[in-house]
Order: C-alpha cells, then structure tokens, then sequence
C-alpha cells in the first residue's frame, strides 16, 4: 500500500485573499507605504534588488510603481505564494522577471545569483527555523555587490524592553512550530555581523516592528 503523503507545514501564517491570480495580504497592503519610504532612502538609481520571501509579491509591486528605474526580483519557497508573484510581475515586465525557488534553508541557495545592490527579506526569520535566517547571512555577502546593503522588517525582541505584542507573539509562534519564533535583535546583528556585514541601522516602525539596514 502506497503511505499517504505527509501534509505539507504552512510556510506563513498571514491572511491572503485571492483576486484573480493574485494573493493580497491585508498586512502587506498595510505596511507596503512605511516599508517603501525606508527602501526607497536607501535604494541607488537603478538598483538591483534581491527579494528573499516575496509572500503575495505585493511588496515587490508596490516598489516598482514607486520607482520604474529599480530591478526587482522575487523569490520564495512556497509554488503557491510564488505563483501570486509572478501575477504581479506580469505587470511590471521590465521590471520583475519570473520568481526564483529560493530556500533559505538550502546550503547552494545563492549558488546562480547575479550580484545586485540590495537584499530586502521581510517577516521571515520568525516564521522559519533559525537555519532560514543563518542561511540569509551566510550567503548575503557573496550576492551583494561592494557596498551592497540587507534590509530586514519584521518584529524582534530587545534583550530588555520587548514590545509585549511581540513576547505574546514569539509564545503563539512556538506554540505552532517550536522552531519558529520571534528573533532576539542583538541574535540577528550577531549573525550578519559575522558574515561581514557588522554596521546596523535600526529603525523602529508601526505596530512594533523594525526595519533593520545591515551594510
Ligand atoms: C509571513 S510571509 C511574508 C511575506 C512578505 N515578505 C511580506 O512581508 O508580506 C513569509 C514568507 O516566507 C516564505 N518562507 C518561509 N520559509 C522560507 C524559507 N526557508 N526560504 C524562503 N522563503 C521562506 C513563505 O513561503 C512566505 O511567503
């Protein structure tokens, strides 16, 4: 008798709403404006950005908009979010090509990756084991150009004075997947610190979340 296949874990926990062949998150839709203020200090004329967990792919669309001089490539582990992504990229043909099968948790990763300006990753280091986010700090500085940056968002512990939305939500997480969890911020700098990128913005943003710039 053949076994049944096993269940495949959800790789997200946010709501999405299907429009056509597109996913909408109402969180993305939510912090796509705040988010895109900070990326869009930070991204040079013409940049070449690397998105790690692309989600509905909103972000990514919503940047293109904003700037049709940015090259934009998404990507993520997920068939069904990267279907939804490349919905969007149609609209954006010159700006987005088809999303890339990334895991973070895969050693060759960034193996056939072009070299680009910016990495941006958002709301995945919690709601992956910690391997997804040591596998973004290994390989990030061999994908980003001299002078490259990494951008982080999400919601992070502080060793003292945590936001008590994001204790609550580091409990709810590992009460879903012990191996998911809120990341401790000082954890995180450690990690990309020592994969050479030890200068650290942080930026503290709505709902208590952060958006990190590692250069
Ligand atoms: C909460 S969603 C965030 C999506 C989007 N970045 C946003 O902020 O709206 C997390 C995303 O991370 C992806 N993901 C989870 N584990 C991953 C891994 N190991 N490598 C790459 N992507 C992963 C999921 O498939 C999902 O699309």
């Amino acid at each position: 008798m053949t076994k049944p296949s096993q269940p495949k874990l959800p790789t997200h926990l946010e709501t999405r709403n299907q429009i056509g062949e597109k996913l909408v998150s109402p969180s993305a839709s939510r912090n796509s404006q705040v988010i895109g203020q900070q990326l869009d200090k930070i991204l040079p004329i013409g940049a070449h950005v690397l998105e790690i967990a692309s989600g509905t792919g909103q972000h990514g669309a919503f940047m293109c908009a904003l700037r049709p001089d940015i090259y934009w490539q998404m990507s993520d582990i997920d068939d069904a979010s990267r279907q939804s992504q490349n919905a969007y990229a149609q609209e954006f043909q010159m700006q987005m090509p088809p999303s890339l099968p990334l895991n973070m948790m895969d050693d060759g990763w960034a193996d056939n990756i072009v070299p680009v300006d910016v990495i941006y990753c958002a709301n995945m280091i919690h709601i992956a084991p910690w391997q997804a986010a040591l596998g973004v700090a290994k390989s990030a500085e061999t994908v980003l150009k001299e002078g490259g940056r990494l951008c982080l968002y999400g919601p992070f512990l502080k060793t003292v004075g945590s936001a008590s939305s994001n204790v609550e939500f580091d409990k709810s997480l590992k009460t879903r997947n012990p191996e998911w969890g809120v990341r401790n911020l000082q954890a995180v700098k450690h990690i990309f610190a020592d994969s050479g990128l030890s200068h650290c913005t942080v930026i503290e943003m709505p709902r208590d979340n952060f958006f990190l710039v590692f250069k």
